[in-house]
């Protein structure tokens, strides 16, 4: 079992390079298995999630080729299995998105329930009712089996409305769409980055979709798609969480390759606690200012404040000035890491989906991460803390961070990797 050993109190400095976006790079890959021919995909995160949807691809028949550390060819042309194997699904969340995307290719998915981070319920019906509008048949049984099996005579186009505004549910929806037969329009959309990054992926192949980023998405099927070479965004979360570590320890830190514009409520809410933001053409500079001042968060579908960025923020009013609170509306359940956050002698209560935190002094001791962005904010809270955290279950960061204790190190954290 690995852990990060995190000695506080050092203020970081310097310049750190965002990989590519978790979110955007797991839907791409599945959205591979579309393309009627080789696609090139750069800019690819060496994180966990993509080495385990990259052999789930494999073990369908697409060709899989690293071409260097960043850069993966997807050759799906002899994808030939429809069944996505339990022992690979569990491992995260997104593989369902190879429902949406084999649905579409070769017309049938028998896919496992998915797993990744536990935060409450996590319900598919949305996906599933657009697959079935668009003329999917999908088994009843799926919460017996453990997993969902679809099939379709051919998909045909029409009007999916959305009664949530959900990621997964309007990229798959887009994945089993763009092969179909006629016009899809998908109504109250979700418009987080990653959407419109899958959507520009798509068409660079070949495929007619317009209005991502909007709350319509208008889908006019075509017969195929080609190959081609695509790069992916840069990881909005990753950025994000740099800049807190630079408000955290008062220090100085240049987020390099970000899209300034993704990071719009992460940097409002960075000014409002006291820290100086400096916007450039693709990096941000982010000043702490050594006080934190309190500030109220609600989390919020894109573009308002991601819920990815919560647990990140909590660690850093637990040590603020002052009384915050923190309002989770996207997830039913998203507060389980503020348990190893009291551990540390943060004062925080939590009230249904709303955190109260009042800032205090935190010290070093031993935590875990008990999911990805919830180790994230361990880290945060370690880099602050007096003396020593040590953070086990770091399986969690690994699903979606490269090398971050690497990149924190850099930037002159006192944080290692040890194995027990
Ligand atoms: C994506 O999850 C991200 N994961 C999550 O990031 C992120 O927290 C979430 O979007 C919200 O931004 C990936 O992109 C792989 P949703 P997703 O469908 O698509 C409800 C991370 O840390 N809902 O937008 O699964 C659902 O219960 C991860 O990187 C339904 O009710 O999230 C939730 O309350 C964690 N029915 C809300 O919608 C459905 O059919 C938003 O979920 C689908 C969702």
């Amino acid at each position: 079992m690995e852990k990060l050993v995190v000695k506080g109190g050092k203020r970081l400095c310097g310049e750190v390079t965002i990989s590519g976006a978790k979110n955007a790079a797991v839907a791409i890959i599945p959205a591979a298995i579309l393309v009627d021919g080789t696609c090139i995909i750069e800019n690819i995160p060496a994180i966990k999630d993509v080495t385990v949807i990259c052999s789930i691809l494999e073990e369908l028949g697409a060709k899989v080729e690293f071409l260097d550390k960043y850069t993966v060819k997807i050759d799906s042309s002899s994808v030939n299995k429809y069944t996505a194997p339990y022992e690979h699904v569990r491992k995260m969340r997104a593989s369902y998105y190879l429902l949406g995307a084999l649905l579409g290719r070769i017309k049938k998915a028998d896919v496992a329930l998915p797993g990744g981070c536990n935060f409450g319920s996590r319900p598919i019906d949305q996906h599933l009712k657009g697959f079935k509008a668009l003329g999917a048949a999908i088994d009843d049984c799926a919460e017996e089996t453990g997993a969902i099996y679809a099939e379709t005579e051919g998909l045909i186009g029409t009007n999916v409305y959305l009664d949530v505004v959900s990621v997964g549910a309007t990229i798959n929806v887009m994945l089993a769409a763009t092969l179909a037969r006629g016009t899809t329009i998908i109504e109250n959309v979700a418009k987080e980055p990653h959407i419109v990054d899958v959507a520009n992926f798509l068409n660079a192949m070949g495929a007619n979709i317009k209005g991502a980023g909007t709350d319509v998405i208008k889908i006019h099927g075509v017969e195929k798609l080609h190959g081609g070479t695509y790069s992916i965004i840069p990881d909005q979360i990753e950025a994000g969480t740099f800049m807190v570590a630079a408000a955290a320890t008062g220090g100085d830190i240049l987020v390099k390759n970000v899209i300034p514009k993704h990071m719009d409520s992460v940097s409002a809410k960075l000014v409002e606690t006291g820290a100086k933001v400096l916007e450039f053409d693709d990096s941000i500079r982010v000043i702490g200012s050594g006080t934190i001042k309190p500030v109220n968060i609600k989390t919020l579908p894109y573009p308002g404040f991601p819920t990815d960025m919560q647990p990140q923020f909590v660690s850093l009013l637990a040590a603020s000035s002052g009384t915050s609170t923190v309002t989770e509306s996207v997830w039913e359940s998203r507060f389980q890491y503020v348990d190893e956050l009291l551990r540390m002698g943060a004062d925080i209560t939590i009230s249904g989906r709303r955190a109260i935190i009042r800032g205090t002094g935190l010290s070093g001791t031993q935590v875990r991460a008990t999911d990805l962005r919830g180790g994230a904010g361990m880290v945060i809270a370690g880099l602050m803390a007096k003396g020593e955290t040590v953070i086990t279950d770091i399986q969690y960061i690994d699903r979606g961070y490269e090398n971050m204790e690497e990149k924190f190190r850099k930037l002159g954290a006192d944080i290692k990797r040890i194995d027990d």
